[in-house]
């Protein structure tokens, strides 16, 4: 497995996840990426992107963003390796701390951001989103977003 910037030959391999729906939304990415606003990085098993992580620079602290690794994949520590190449990442761009949304009843990456140091701020709140979908429908996405933060210079730093 190795991390790597995305490429293009990626996106339709991305859509082991929502399928087609997700055409417009890896595009879409695959231009943050190339233009510098939200790299995005892959975890690649031989050659196929099973694992994937934006970082969002735009945003000051910079928020780390659809974190996901392929199931059978899971608990390899892909996800732990996806988010700290995220953290050294936003640390080269000269950011001091990096945030992270997650769902409350999201335990598993809950589990995986509190051992990587990252510490809950504010309430939670209501975030929604559009997706236009295969047949160009907009549908709307939503959830209750928890965020959470971490220093990239504390002792925990890597
Ligand atoms: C959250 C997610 C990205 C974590 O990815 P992952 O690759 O499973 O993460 P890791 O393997 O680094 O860590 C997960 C667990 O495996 C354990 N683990 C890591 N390496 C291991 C290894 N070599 N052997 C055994 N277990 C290991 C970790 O300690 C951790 O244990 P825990 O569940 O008790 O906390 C993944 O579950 C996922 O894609 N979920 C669906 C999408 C999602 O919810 N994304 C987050 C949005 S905020």
């Amino acid at each position: 497995m190795r991390i790597r910037a995305l490429e293009e030959s990626d996106l339709l391999r991305l859509e082991w996840e929502g399928g087609e729906d997700y055409r417009r939304y890896y595009r879409d990415e695959w231009r943050c990426h190339q233009a510098g606003t939200q790299p995005v990085l892959v975890a690649a098993f031989l050659g196929f992107p099973i694992g994937h992580v934006g970082i969002n620079l735009e945003d000051d602290p910079p928020a780390i963003v659809s974190l996901r690794v392929m199931e059978p994949f899971r608990d390899q520590g892909i996800g732990t390796a996806l988010m700290r190449a995220s953290e050294r990442l936003c640390r080269e761009q000269g950011f001091t701390t990096v945030s992270i949304g997650v769902n409350p009843a999201n335990a598993a990456a809950r589990r995986l951001y509190e051992r990587l140091g990252y510490e809950a701020i504010g309430d939670p709140y209501e975030s929604e989103w559009f997706l236009i979908d295969r047949r160009g429908r907009r549908r709307r996405m939503g959830e209750t977003v928890q965020t959470m933060m971490r220093r990239l210079d504390g002792p925990a730093a890597e």
